[in-house]
């Protein structure tokens, strides 16, 4: 049967009611979805709070690797997610690729026990756990920086994975040198080394569409996500996690005009007036905007009639180092 979107939030709102759950959103979901969560923020604030969260179940609308983070962190959860679908960006890198990366640092002559990992949040609980066994810690992109300075701490090669532009950001930012591993620079005379890896929506900005807004409507100002290549981190007025760009649109001046880089549901519900986005073609994450109404009703459904669908689980192993990971992060 095909409900209407005000029947299907009539029906979820009644199930929330009945059931010891709560429903989860990050800021990305399309609104309709957005609207019906308990809890919104960007990766980091949604760790954070589904840890301090009392309910059985957490139904988590947003991509595979924060539903997994949360399972990681609360074993004893039950996280359900209405469709876990995986960042484009987290699929980059797998076990595998990850122990090819090392392979590679060891034979430009970089020893393991000297390499400290960091990996985005933004990756799967495998890679989380394998830079967990080897010391380092997850970062998002609200944190990075505070992560990577307290590593560069340490005295060892900072390895950052999956994420290119984001790594390479916050060494900029920092003063710090970095390259991508395979773009011929020796990993050897760096200090942070970076991962191939890159998120499709926020390669979509370029200089041109920062040079079309600032000729069209001057004195705009471009805020924009660290995902987005350091070219354009370079040319923009702010950068910052979701949150952060969140933050620093509200405490605007209603009349000043701000075009923003990054996802378009985020963007579209920011402010009424005098914001645009940052792209001639809608910059959507195909992933993010896979969960529908139905499905979040079809998941609350499933713990109704004692059937639970799309569990997350992660094997023992994999969740013991995740978790590690994890919670070095959450412990700065
Ligand atoms: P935040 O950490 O800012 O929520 O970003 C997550 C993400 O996937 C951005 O593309
Ligand atoms: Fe992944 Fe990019 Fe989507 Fe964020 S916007 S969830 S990094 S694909």
């Amino acid at each position: 049967m095909n409900y209407s979107h005000e029947e299907l939030k009539e029906k979820i709102t009644e199930l929330k009611n009945n059931l010891n759950v709560t429903v989860v959103g990050h800021f990305y979901q399309r609104d309709e979805v957005y609207e019906m969560a308990d809890i919104t923020g960007d990766s980091l604030e949604l760790a954070r709070r589904c840890q301090a969260d009392k309910s059985e179940f957490v139904v988590f609308c947003g991509v595979g690797f924060m539903g997994e983070s949360v399972k990681v962190l609360s074993p004893s959860k039950r996280v359900l997610m209405p469709r876990i679908a995986c960042c484009a960006m987290a699929k980059m890198i797998d076990g595998e690729y990850y122990d090819n990366s090392i392979a590679i640092l060891e034979k430009s002559g970089i020893k393991k026990e000297n390499i400290l990992p960091i990996t985005y949040i933004n990756s799967s609980a495998e890679v989380k756990a394998k830079v967990g066994e080897m010391g380092g810690m997850v970062c998002t992109s609200s944190n990075a920086k505070i992560i990577i300075t307290k590593a560069l701490g340490e005295g060892k090669k900072i390895l950052f994975v999956p994420d290119r532009c984001l790594g390479q950001n916050i060494a900029n930012q920092m003063g710090k040198s970095s390259c991508v591993i395979g773009d011929g620079i020796d990993p050897n005379s760096v200090d942070i080394i970076c991962y191939d890896g890159f998120c499709s929506v926020h390669q979509l900005f370029s200089l041109d569409d920062i040079a079309f807004y600032r000729k069209k409507f001057p004195g705009i100002l471009v805020a924009v996500h660290p995902e987005c290549d350091p070219t354009i981190c370079d040319a923009s007025d702010f950068v910052g996690s979701t949150s952060q760009l969140i933050k620093y649109i509200k405490e605007l001046p209603l009349e000043q005009k701000v075009v923003v880089g990054t996802e378009f549901n985020m963007v579209n519900r920011l402010r009424e007036k005098n914001t645009y986005v940052l792209s001639s073609t809608k910059p959507e994450c195909p992933t993010m905007n896979e969960t529908t109404l139905n499905d979040l009703y079809l998941t609350l459904k499933s713990i109704e009639d004692k059937a639970p669908i799309n569990e997350i689980q992660v094997n023992e192993n994999t969740a013991k180092w995740a978790k590690v990971a994890l919670e070095r992060m959450l412990a700065l």
